[in-house]
């Protein structure tokens, strides 16, 4: 508990209430929740392939115990089983031509369902990156995730498939350096219904976004619980960072003003912290609107992540930078971080410090390969408050795109803390979150998601878009869902708003402000990931309990003989837990 204020009981009265909290406390453990999110995803190099996932699922002979019973050679290569020093058979694909000759079972998909994949994966000689794919026939291939493996221990592939039709698909493995062998063990694909995958993020949610509160309602100077008293909660601030891009419009829109201000407490400007927004000409930086967004944001207690200091791809660098020689640019990226960094310094909660820094290398071609490392080191040094942020897309939203693999994001952001001095530097993971118009393969979000996770480092969805489609809202719920439930997740930002101000990919509004069926969604999560007010009594020994979604809160307690009442405010977080708070008054 923070602190008390707003007694506005009489002297005469003297009430005490204790709060006795508990965060996640213990969860009931069924088949389900059991494997959800599982504590197995880990991205050590293990001696012995780990865990089997869900027994194997709907693999045949997922262990390789009975030698390739239930596989078959796909491609030109030969396969076998191979057996460990300590007798522990897998399977490897050898002779290979093509980067898709492996080994391969055919799986029965059903429309509809997610497929949560894993497989422990090596390679022969170095390391690799080994993809798992699924061929739906007709040379087509899609992506189910891929793991860098190494030679001399295991590495665990973790990802997944969403069925859009029911049928046949091949499972197989794909690595581009043929002289390599593949090995595979403990392969794994388990089904989830969408009410299965609900209910899921449903106990993730209880879990990880609620915390146990009891309290016990007493006179001082006496143990006996006071029976009856009213409590009244009411959350003043909730603690999951829901937040919406904005963009200049703002600044000449009262509608928009008044759309934004009544939802959003989080923001990121989608453009016009951008360096081709505040010099568009060398040595002519203009903030006019950049400051104006960021007081209207301050006046309406919007918190601000910091869009972007650089961005690492070529297009988007103005012809001016585009011609400078590597000395000059080096000037010119000096002078763009001190003068954005500095000037926002406090007022921002994060900074994307080089944007897409995985997929481009506009400052690591010109300046050197440690460019970002530098730079993540001075916006700190700029700006210590704020927690500085890698940013980049496809990590979630498609296993297609190995360059942005979580194992290859997490590894960049690895390296750029270990650069000598920025070890203790408060880092976050900014996954974009760019969503395409059918359906987000959440079986692969999710393992994404705890791939991440395992840095440690708090995970943002940064810029969620669901493009345009017959289910646009319900993609665009399911990826909001999946991503609030997930325990390393701290905070979504949608760039997504009203049409009128541009934003018609994911519109939330028609032209005149009216919700559309994607505002709606967002409009019911957000109510949803609020906590109601609530009016309940305490029972005979004086007790009263419940659970909370994180957040601050205000509590009122009236009582039952003399209608007096009190009222404090306190926090429920998810390191709240066994702490028990005393209340006096006189
Ligand atoms: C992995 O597979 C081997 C057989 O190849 C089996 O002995 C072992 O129990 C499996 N490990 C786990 C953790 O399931
Ligand atoms: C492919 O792998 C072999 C064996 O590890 C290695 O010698 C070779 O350099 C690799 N080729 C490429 C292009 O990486
Ligand atoms: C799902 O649909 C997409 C786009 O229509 C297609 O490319 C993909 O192969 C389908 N996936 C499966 C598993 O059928
Ligand atoms: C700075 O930008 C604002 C807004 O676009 C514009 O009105 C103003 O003229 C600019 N100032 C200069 C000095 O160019
Ligand atoms: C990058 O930084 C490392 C660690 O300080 C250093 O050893 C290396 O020489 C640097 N590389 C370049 C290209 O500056
Ligand atoms: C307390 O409030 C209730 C309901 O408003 C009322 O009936 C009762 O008379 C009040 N008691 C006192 C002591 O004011």
């Amino acid at each position: 508990m923070k602190a008390f204020s707003g007694f506005t009981m009489p002297l005469l009265l003297c009430l005490a209430f204790v709060l006795f909290y508990s965060g996640s406390g213990k969860v009931t453990q069924d088949a389900f929740n059991d494997l959800y999110y599982d504590a197995s995803a880990t991205t050590q190099c293990l001696a012995e392939p780990g865990i089997t996932m869900y027994g194997g699922g709907i693999i045949v002979n997922p262990q390789f115990t009975y030698g390739t019973y239930g596989w078959t050679v796909s491609g030109q290569g030969e396969i076998a089983e191979r057996v460990s020093r300590t007798n522990n058979g897998f399977m490897a694909a050898y002779n290979r031509k093509l980067p898709l000759d492996s080994f391969s079972q055919k799986v029965l998909l059903e429309k509809g369902e997610f497929y949560m994949f894993s497989a422990w994966v090596q390679v022969s000689e170095g390391s690799e990156t080994v993809s798992a794919v699924f061929g739906t026939g007709g040379g087509e291939f899609v992506p189910g995730g891929s793991v860098v493996a190494e030679h001399g221990c295991w590495s665990l592939l973790k990802g997944g498939i969403a069925a859009n039709s029911s049928g046949p698909v091949d499972l197989l493995f794909e690595s581009k350096n043929t002289s390599k062998e593949i090995w595979v063990d403990n392969v794994s694909l388990q089904p989830f219904s969408k009410k299965q995958w609900r209910f899921h993020q449903d106990q993730s949610i209880e879990k990880v976004r609620k915390g146990k509160v009891r309290l016990q309602v007493t006179y001082p100077y006496s143990k006996a619980g006071v029976g009856g008293a009213t409590v009244l909660i009411k959350q003043t601030k909730p603690d999951f960072a829901f937040g919406c891009g904005m963009n200049s419009h703002i600044l000449k829109s009262t509608d928009y003003q008044n759309w934004f201000a009544s939802r959003f407490k989080f923001t990121a400007f989608t453009n016009e912290m951008k360096w081709y927004s505040t010099e568009k000409k060398q040595g002519q930086e203009n903030y006019t609107i950049a400051d104006a967004m960021l007081k209207f944001a301050q006046d309406n207690k919007i918190s601000i992540r910091g869009h972007t200091v650089f961005w690492d791809d070529p297009k988007y660098q103005t012809d001016w930078v585009k011609a400078l020689s590597p000395k000059e640019l080096q000037e010119a990226a000096e002078r763009r971080i001190n003068s954005i960094v500095s000037r926002y310094a406090g007022d921002v909660i994060a900074w994307d410090v080089v944007n897409e820094n995985l997929h481009f290398s506009f400052l690591e071609d010109n300046l050197g390969k440690n460019a970002s490392s530098i730079y993540f080191s001075k916006a700190y040094k700029l700006d210590p408050s704020a927690r500085m942020f890698v940013n980049e897309f496809n990590t979630i939203e498609f296993g297609g795109d190995v360059k942005v693999s979580p194992w290859n994001l997490k590894k960049r952001l690895e390296g750029m803390l270990s650069y000598p001095g920025n070890e203790d530097i408060p880092a976050g993971i900014g996954v974009q979150g760019h969503f395409g118009p059918g359906q987000p393969n959440l079986a692969y979000m999710r393992s994404s998601l705890d791939i991440l996770a395992t840095t440690g480092a708090p995970i943002w969805l940064t810029e969620v878009s669901v493009e345009p489609g017959l289910y646009q809202a319900q993609y665009l719920e399911e990826v909001l869902r999946e991503a609030y439930s997930h325990p390393a997740v701290e905070g979504i930002i949608i760039f997504a708003g009203p049409l009128p101000a541009g934003f018609s990919a994911t519109a939330l509004t028609d032209m005149n402000f009216n919700s559309t069926p994607a505002g709606d969604v967002v409009d019911k999560l957000i109510k949803e990931w609020k906590s109601d007010d609530l009016k309940a009594r305490t029972d005979e020994g004086g007790f009263f309990g419940t659970s909370l979604l994180h957040g601050e809160y205000e509590i009122t307690i009236i009582d039952p003989i003399t209608n007096s009442s009190s009222t404090s405010i306190f926090e429920v977080t998810k390191d709240s837990s066994e702490k028990i708070f005393h209340i006096q008054m006189e």
